[in-house]
């Protein structure tokens, strides 16, 4: 069957890259694509782009595809499955009803009081007045966010009263997010380790994923300006069996039944951002209606079941019958990104080494790249993730850094230190 990747991102040619393995499998679609799915395997780009809901149904029309998957949020904010469903075609993903559990942080945030799932506390303000009296009594530092969407900019957290002050009046007077900003949510600040916990759903029924940890701003130690995310491994060693039981019980499972009993039926991917702390336990920051960018590489070059199966096995109820399969090794993803992301930067630059590159236990995730004749070119912030698979955390950060040290381009940067709580477990010997 021909499937169609909605998307052009590293996520997209992780999923891409998965799906053309499958023997199910006779072509996958990209659109729009990266040099990266452009030279994968049985894959083609076609160049439409994401916000055209229209042209997407068309060429799934016309070149008959059997399957959809979206890969951003935005698509299915807008209500692309909706269409594709009126039509009567098969797309994997939540309807834009369902889609608000990041669409909208308020939106998320009732249901979870209304559902007794664990966060933080919060207020939900569209005036500003109001939303300066609640900051003023809340303990510090106190979280911010825009509600809508961001593209993961739209959280500051403020350390001092005038810093909160400021981004209030930032998101609410000076529109600094446009609409998305329209409305804020501020929340209690949570303390702990962060991990991303996500699941394939069908309304009630839920498979989870390998369990992954990124990492979200753009400088070493964690520190400096929230990105989309620089490097990701999986498994996430904060996530024990324990950890992973209370997520189910006290996260997963009421999310997906709330969700049903509102009158809504979630399909797709669903990611829930953790905070988990020894004591309490694990508590949402945030839900993602996708997979993870760049969860997604690692945690797929770890899956050996066939993904098209699953995806499938969403639409006729079969979801938990099947049974999902992990390399045990783990994998580890390093962002090259270009000079100045998350703010401005440059384009076209051009990519060298990628042609060096033999190693088996590697694969080079391509992002914000295109062909530009002969030549592969940067064309985005997030260029390149390399994903590496080894026996640890240590091994497998040693293996992608190899490689990300053999490719270059004017401006390229990178964190040197993906994978380093985990690394730090593994050299104290903490076998969790
Ligand atoms: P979000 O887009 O809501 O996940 O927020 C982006 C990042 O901000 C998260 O990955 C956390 O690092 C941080 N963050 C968000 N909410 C909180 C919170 N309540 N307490 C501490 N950190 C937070
Ligand atoms: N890696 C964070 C995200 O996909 O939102």
């Amino acid at each position: 069957m021909k499937i169609l990747v909605v998307g052009g991102g590293g996520r997209e040619h992780a999923l891409a890259w998965k799906f053309a393995q499958s023997p199910l499998t006779s072509e996958v679609l990209v659109a729009p694509g990266n040099a990266g799915t452009a030279r994968e395997p049985k894959t083609r780009n076609v160049p439409i782009a994401t916000d055209d809901l229209e042209g997407l149904l068309e060429l799934a029309k016309s070149e008959r595809v059997e399957l959809t998957v979206v890969g951003p949020e935005q698509p299915l904010a807008a209500g692309l499955v909706d269409y594709f469903e009126e039509a009567g075609l098969k797309c994997f993903g939540p309807r834009a009803a369902e889609a608000r559990l990041e669409s909208s942080k308020t939106f998320t945030k009732e249901f979870l009081k209304r559902h007794d799932i664990p966060t933080a506390t919060y207020g939900s303000f569209d005036d500003l007045d109001a939303a300066m009296a609640y900051v003023r009594s809340q303990p510090l530092p106190v979280v911010i966010k825009a509600d809508g969407l961001a593209a993961g900019k739209g959280v500051v957290i403020a350390e001092t009263l005038p810093e909160a002050e400021d981004t209030l009046r930032n998101i609410l007077e000076r529109n600094a997010f446009g609409d998305a900003g329209s409305k804020v949510v501020v929340e209690e600040f949570l303390r702990g380790e962060e991990a991303s916990f996500i699941a394939m759903v069908d309304d009630t029924r839920i498979i989870p994923l390998a369990s992954s940890q990124d990492h979200k701003t753009r400088d070493e130690g964690d520190r400096g300006p929230n990105t989309g995310g620089m490097g990701a491994y999986t498994p996430a060693p904060v996530m024990t069996q324990r950890v992973h039981e209370q997520v189910m019980r006290e996260i997963m499972l009421p999310t997906v039944a709330g969700m049903h009993a509102d009158g809504m039926a979630y399909r797709g991917f669903l990611y829930a951002g953790l905070m988990i702390d020894a004591q309490t336990g694990a508590k949402v920051l945030e839900f993602n209606c996708r997979f993870g960018d760049p969860e997604t590489q690692p945690v797929l070059a770890r899956l050996r079941s066939d993904l098209v199966e699953l995806c499938l096995s969403t639409f006729d109820g079969s979801l938990e019958t099947v049974e999902v399969d992990w390399d045990p090794r783990v994998a580890l993803g390093v962002v090259m990104a270009s000079g100045g992301y998350p703010g401005s930067y440059n384009k076209g630059a051009k990519i060298t080494g990628l042609e060096d590159i033999f190693d088996e236990d590697t694969k080079i995730f391509h992002a914000g790249t295109k062909l530009d004749s002969e030549d592969i070119v940067t064309s985005g912030g997030r260029v390149l993730c390399v994903v590496s698979l080894d026996k640890n955390v240590s091994d497998a950060a040693n293996r992608a850094y190899t490689t990300v040290g053999k490719i270059s381009w004017e401006g390229a940067f990178y964190r040197g230190d993906i994978g380093y709580r985990a690394i730090e477990r593994e050299c104290a010997g903490d076998d969790v």
